[in-house]
């Protein structure tokens, strides 16, 4: 029966590492998927992570099912990280943690329960992560389309209060709550508590993606505009990934945070969410949530993990901005302009296919679709060569 079935075509993200490794050219650079790299292109475990590992190896005592829907302690850690101390005490019972495989389990579960209360639509700004349109649409849900980027590649905020007009109440809006991926580009600080409001007053409900907490500006600010969310909508959902800010990409470790109105509505959420994971994946993957259970109990580890998270970030900021001083000097123009404001593991070149291909045959330049570039993934000693083949490109 399968040869009725059309092979399907790579993945666009997952496709190039595969195109990268058969490369030979030493000066290539791999800046496709988002994993975060270290000055000589490693993806190191975090010295926290080695800890708690430790530490587990000699405490765990037993491989059996996990018994609940999180790993003991990692729903009021993961709570508190995104909501703050204040926030996720004053909302108590009103808020749910389900533990995922990965931030994308996170958006698979929340697609589903959402698709439960039957919305008309959920709004997508776009440029997005290309899995979140099929992961929301094969849950049954129907999509509509808004661009997020300005004139000047930044958030537009007044298109999205345009599009929030077309909505009614108990639709979805889908955010990247920091570090948009693809763009870089987010909200600024004071323009959160105006989409809190509006999508308030039009009781519609937030579905916010943080994959990146902690790669903006620091962990805190960056969940300032889920917290504003959370805070003045009284129905709304987060996917959190532990992938890259604890850099367990492959452990799997994500949840689902959910705000409802009142306990008891917390309480049905939830057990549609056991409900759905249940015939997903039964229970999750237990070793990556007790790494993060472990880290957030511990004052001393916690300590060093934020530590780490900012070296991180510090580096990903320096190698932009080393971009951003090498376009000036290449003289490429105003097309990058953008460049030096966005914030996150990605930046955003805005290319065209054929401008990707020639980055790609030109200087073994591996960006994803849209010139999207892994900050992390950049080599100081090519940024003069990228800069050049950038100003060629836009001449
Ligand atoms: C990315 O956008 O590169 C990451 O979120 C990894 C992925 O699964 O696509």
């Amino acid at each position: 029966p399968f040869s009725a079935l059309e092979c399907l075509p790579q993945d666009p993200i997952l496709g190039l590492g595969a195109l990268y490794q058969a490369d030979p050219r030493p000066q290539r650079m791999d800046l496709g998927i988002g994993i975060y790299k270290d000055s000589s292109g490693f993806t190191p475990i975090l010295q926290a992570v080695r800890e708690a590992e430790r530490w587990l190896l000699k405490h765990r005592t037993s491989k059996s099912y996990l018994s609940s829907d999180c790993v003991p302690g990692l729903d009021n850690g993961l709570r508190q990280l995104a909501l703050g101390d204040h926030l996720a005490a004053e909302l108590g019972n009103l808020t749910g943690v389900i533990q995922s495989p990965g931030g994308t389990g996170a958006l698979r579960l929340a697609a589903q329960l959402l698709a439960r209360l039957s919305p008309r639509k959920v709004l997508v700004g776009l440029p997005t992560w290309p899995i979140h349109v099929p992961i929301l649409e094969r849950a049954g849900l129907s999509l509509q389309f808004w661009q997020q980027q300005g004139a000047d590649q930044g958030f537009d905020l007044a298109a999205l209060l345009l599009a929030l007009d077309s909505l009614q109440p108990g639709d979805v809006v889908l955010l990247h709550a920091c570090c948009h991926n693809p763009t870089g580009a987010d909200p600024q600080a004071h323009e959160w508590p105006l989409i809190a409001r509006a999508l308030a007053e039009r009781q519609l409900i937030p579905l916010l993606d943080m994959a990146y907490q902690g790669f903006g500006d620091s962990l805190d600010k960056d969940a300032d505009g889920l917290r504003q969310l959370f805070s003045q909508c009284p129905t709304a959902l987060a996917a959190l990934s532990c992938s890259k800010n604890f850099g367990l990409y492959r452990d799997r470790i994500g949840a689902l945070l959910v705000r409802t109105p009142t306990a008891r509505d917390c309480q049905a959420a939830s057990s549609h969410l056991s409900d759905i994971g249940r015939c997903l994946w039964s229970m999750p993957p237990a070793h990556g949530g007790e790494v993060v259970s472990h880290i957030l109990a511990s004052t001393e580890l916690r300590a060093l993990w934020v530590t780490e998270v900012d070296n991180m970030r510090m580096r990903i900021s320096q190698l932009r901005s080393g971009l951003v001083a090498a376009l000036q000097e290449a003289q490429a123009g105003e097309r990058f302009h953008s460049l030096g404001r966005q914030r996150g593991m990605f930046s955003w070149l805005g290319l065209n296919p054929e401008e990707v291909l020639f980055l790609r045959q030109h200087g073994g330049i591996y960006t994803a679709g849209g010139g999207r570039i892994n900050v992390s993934g950049l080599r100081p000693s090519q940024l003069a060569n990228m800069a050049s083949l950038l100003a060629n490109v836009s001449r």
